[in-house]
């Protein structure tokens, strides 16, 4: 199949368009470089011994993706393209809801044009918001507490609604918990613009020297140790999940809704004594007080992504530092 990826050069996409060459599709990537950089797709290549068709630009221009879907027979669209800093979509909330909302309605549009009404949405745990309880199953309540998380919330209603108005539709709505790590080949891997707002980036550049320490935010939560728990998943994993959900979809149609965790939590502190172990580097740490908005724990229930789809994650906390150290080591900035 011919798959577009929106998104493609950037962190999950350019790893989904890894897995979709290894399993011999063909990929086409739309990306405005506005959070990647063009040599991602040479890497790319370089991994898979072929190279993705890209079109540079912004999923809200129309023209651009009439342009897509006349150059060559797209089958189903796996949509990434996106903003995603939380802290900035609270400064910029319009800017969010414009590329986010606006971006994925505008591509449903042309798709709906162009008869391809196959889509993969990246949806995040954040629609969440604080749960009542750990493990997170897909039924729970969702919320947002910021704008980045509202208009994943907005966007997966707008295709709840589409997939209700016309069962032609086949749409896969896929809730990431923590994506970490890095392919093995260290080719590709989380490129952060600045400080990195995330832990596992922020561990890295400590171990590699780069940064003089971590701030752990709040070691009061009611966890184990004290600080907060997440469910980190192996980017390999999580794209892996893209693949699985592509063939239910193809196979069953409508609308799937499924969390892609691997169902263990984490703590801050576990991270640093992983990453250290991988890295064979100190990451020196401080104690500081709580991130506004962060919650205690989150993890999910990744039974009904093993039920419908086959899949479970299989990389373990090794391999996410082990993989995303390779990565910082060999070409991060470069
Ligand atoms: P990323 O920033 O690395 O990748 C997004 C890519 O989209 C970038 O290459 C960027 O240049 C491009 N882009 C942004 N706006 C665009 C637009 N309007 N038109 C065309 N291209 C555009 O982010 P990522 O971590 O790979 O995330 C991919 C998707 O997964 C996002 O939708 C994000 O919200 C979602 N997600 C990410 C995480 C995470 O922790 N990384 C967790 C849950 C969900
Ligand atoms: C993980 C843990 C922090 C940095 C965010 C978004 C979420 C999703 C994934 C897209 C927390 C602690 C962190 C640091 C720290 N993105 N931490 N020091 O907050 O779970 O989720 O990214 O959908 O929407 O909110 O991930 O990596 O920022 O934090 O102590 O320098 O690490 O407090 O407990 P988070 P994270």
């Amino acid at each position: 199949m011919n798959i577009l990826v929106t998104g493609g050069s950037g962190y999950i996409g350019s790893h989904a368009c890894v897995a979709l060459l290894a399993a011999g599709h063909a990929v086409t990537v739309v990306d405005d470089l506005s959070n990647s950089r063009p040599e991602v797709l040479d890497r790319v290549a370089r991994i898979a011994g072929r190279r993705p068709v890209f079109f540079e630009g912004d999923v809200r221009d129309r023209a651009l993706l009439r342009r897509v879907f006349a150059a060559s027979p797209i089958d189903a669209v796996i949509h990434f393209a996106g903003l995603k800093a939380v802290g900035e979509s609270v400064a910029q909330p319009l800017r969010y809801y414009d590329c986010n909302v606006g971006g994925a309605i505008v591509l449903c549009e042309v798709m709906s044009e162009c008869a391809v009404k196959t889509l993969i949405f990246s949806s995040s745990a954040t629609v969440y918001g604080d749960p009542a309880s750990v493990p997170i199953r897909e039924d729970f309540p969702r919320s947002a507490t910021n704008p980045y998380g509202a208009s994943k919330l907005m966007i997966e209603d707008i295709l709840a609604d589409l997939a209700q108005a016309d069962r032609e539709w086949r749409i896969a709505r896929l809730r990431y918990f923590n994506p970490v790590g890095a392919h093995a080949s260290g080719l590709i891997g989380e490129e952060p613009n600045g400080i990195p707002n995330n832990l596992l980036p922020y561990v890295a550049q400590v171990a590699a020297g780069k940064r003089q320490q971590l701030s752990v935010f709040g070691n009061d939560y009611p966890t184990p140790d004290g600080t907060g728990v997440r469910d980190y998943i192996h980017v390999m994993d999580l794209v892996e999940g893209h693949l699985a959900a592509l063939d239910y979809l193809l196979d069953k149609g409508g609308l799937l809704t499924v969390n892609l965790g691997t169902g263990c939590g984490y703590s801050v502190l576990d991270m640093v004594r992983a990453f250290e172990t991988a890295s064979g580097c100190p990451v020196p740490y401080a104690l500081v007080p709580r991130r506004p908005g962060d919650i205690a724990a989150c993890y999910a229930d990744p039974a009904l992504a093993e039920a419908l789809l086959g899949w479970q994650a299989r990389r373990g906390i090794e391999e996410m530092c082990s993989d995303a150290w390779r990565w910082q080591q060999q070409c991060a900035s470069t």
